[in-house]
This record gives C-alpha cells, sequence and structure tokens, in this order.
C-alpha cells in the first residue's frame, strides 16, 4: 500500500501515473481545510508535511510519495530522516527529466520557486542548463475551483507565462498539469514536463516492482468538504474514484 498526499486535489495527477503504470493500492490524502501550502513559510509547510506523513504511516503505508512540489521542495529531507519507510518527492525525477534541454522554465508555487529546490537539482545534473523561474500562486485557486478551461484561467496564465522563452517548461507544482491546455496554448511548443510523469518514469528505471504493484484500490481522505474534493476528485480520475473520508490531522 502507497500512501500519496498534498495539499489538495492536485497530487491526483500523480495518483493517476501511478495507477496508470504500477495499478499501486493507495491511501491519498489531500489537506484542503490548510490549502495552499505555497505561499506558507517553511516551517509551516513542513510541520504540514510531517503530520501528513504521520497520518499515512498511521494508516500502515509501505511507502509515501509526496505529490506536492513545495512540500517536496521543503520536507522532503526531514521525512526521509523521520520515517522508515521510503519517501519519493516529484522535484529530483522533473529536475532530473529537464536536465536533457539547455534552456528550462519553472513554473510552481511562491515557497516551490523561492526554495530553489528546481534550479539546484537540474544544476546538479547539468550545470550549464540556463533556468529561469516564475511563480504562478493563482493557478492553484483556480484549479480547485474547478477552472481548468475558463477564461479567467487563460487571462491569468497570459499575465504569468507571456515571453517565456525557453526548451522545457516544469510543471512544478502537481495542480498544473490539469492547465496544460491552457498553459501549451500561451507557451507555444515547448516540451512540458508534468512531475507526477517524470516521478513514475524514474520509479520504473529504479525498477521499484512489488512496492508498487497493486490491485488499483483508491482510498481517499480530505481534510475539508468531502462534496468538494469528490467532485473535483471524478473529473480527473473518474474509473478509480471510489469515495471520499473525512480526517483531522
Ligand atoms: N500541489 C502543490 C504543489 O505541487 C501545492 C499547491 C499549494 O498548496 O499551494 O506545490
Amino acid at each position: 500500500m502507497i500512501g500519496v498526499f498534498d495539499s489538495g486535489v492536485g497530487g491526483l495527477t500523480v495518483v493517476k501515473h501511478i495507477l496508470k503504470r504500477f495499478n499501486s493500492d493507495i491511501i491519498y490524502l489531500g489537506d484542503t481545510a490548510r490549502l495552499p501550502y505555497g505561499t506558507k513559510s517553511s516551517s509551516t509547510v513542513l510541520k504540514y508535511s510531517i503530520q501528513s506523513a504521520e497520518f499515512l504511516v498511521s494508516r500502515g503505508v509501505d511507502a509515501i510519495v509526496v505529490a506536492c512540489n513545495t512540500a517536496s521542495s521543503i520536507a522532503i529531507n526531514t521525512l526521509r530522516e523521520k520515517f522508515s519507510i521510503p519517501v519519493f518527492g516529484v522535484i529530483e525525477p522533473a529536475a532530473k527529466k529537464a536536465s536533457s534541454f539547455n534552456k528550462v522554465c519553472v513554473i510552481g508555487t511562491e515557497s516551490t520557486v523561492s526554495s530553489g529546490a528546481y534550479p539546484k537539482k537540474i544544476k546538479k545534473y547539468k550545470e550549464s542548463v540556463e533556468i529561469e523561474q516564475r511563480a504562478c500562486p493563482l493557478f492553484v485557486p483556480l484549479v480547485e475551483s474547478g477552472w481548468i478551461d475558463d477564461e479567467v484561467t487563460y487571462l491569468v496564465a497570459k499575465k504569468y507565462l507571456e515571453g517565456l522563452k525557453c526548451d522545457a517548461l516544469i510543471l512544478g507544482c502537481t495542480h498544473y498539469p490539469l492547465l496544460k491546455g491552457v498553459i501549451s496554448s500561451i507557451a507555444g511548443s515547448v516540451e512540458l514536463i508534468d512531475s507526477g510523469e517524470a516521478l513514475v518514469e524514474l520509479l520504473e528505471d529504479d525498477d521499484v516492482g512489488e512496492l508498487f504493484f497493486g490491485s488499483g484500490q483508491l482510498e481517499c481522505y480530505t481534510t475539508d468538504s468531502k462534496d468538494k474534493f469528490s467532485e473535483l476528485g471524478k473529473l480527473f480520475l473518474s474509473k478509480h474514484f471510489n469515495g471520499v473520508k473525512l480526517t483531522d490531522l
């Protein structure tokens, strides 16, 4: 059983790739009551990440996937020190994939961008990569409101992404793959790197086998409205979505 957490529904974009490749049994936690993480201080994100991981460990998971770029950029090392089970994040896989390009743009939450986690990791793989970062804080509330293909979202994206020049664009927040259509209509023909997809590709290479393969059971928990979570969850995981339970951390 794999435990996956995010501040909201964004991490379901990662779940989608994990289910598709490994058909894993997953316990998912969306900490919607405290969303967004991306505008909070590092110490707050760290505290929330530990509590989310503790919740999943208390449910008996064999590994944790931090399906949140903000939490991965701030808390991954602490989570790995604190818990004896494997902890996988989304920054390293996307950074590795991006390092095969010359000019990379990273979009993410304010916390992810200011942590500098992506530039540090990308340069670890290839020092010469030119990197530009842009924080896109309004994307998360737009996705959580279900405004995926809305003219307001398009205008916001235009403001954030106009003038962008790169070969690859890291969608450095797990909510952003839901906005792929809007983002590529503005960014043009750049390679979009989805951090969840990159994680699954890396897991395949690492041959994690037994740990991830399962029968596709998905159990979802949220810390706020079950109805809102179910509505959005169904939109993106129609095949595997089996309802949602309320919890407190
Ligand atoms: N989906 C998250 C991420 O990948 C967090 C968004 C937020 O809570 O601000 O960063």
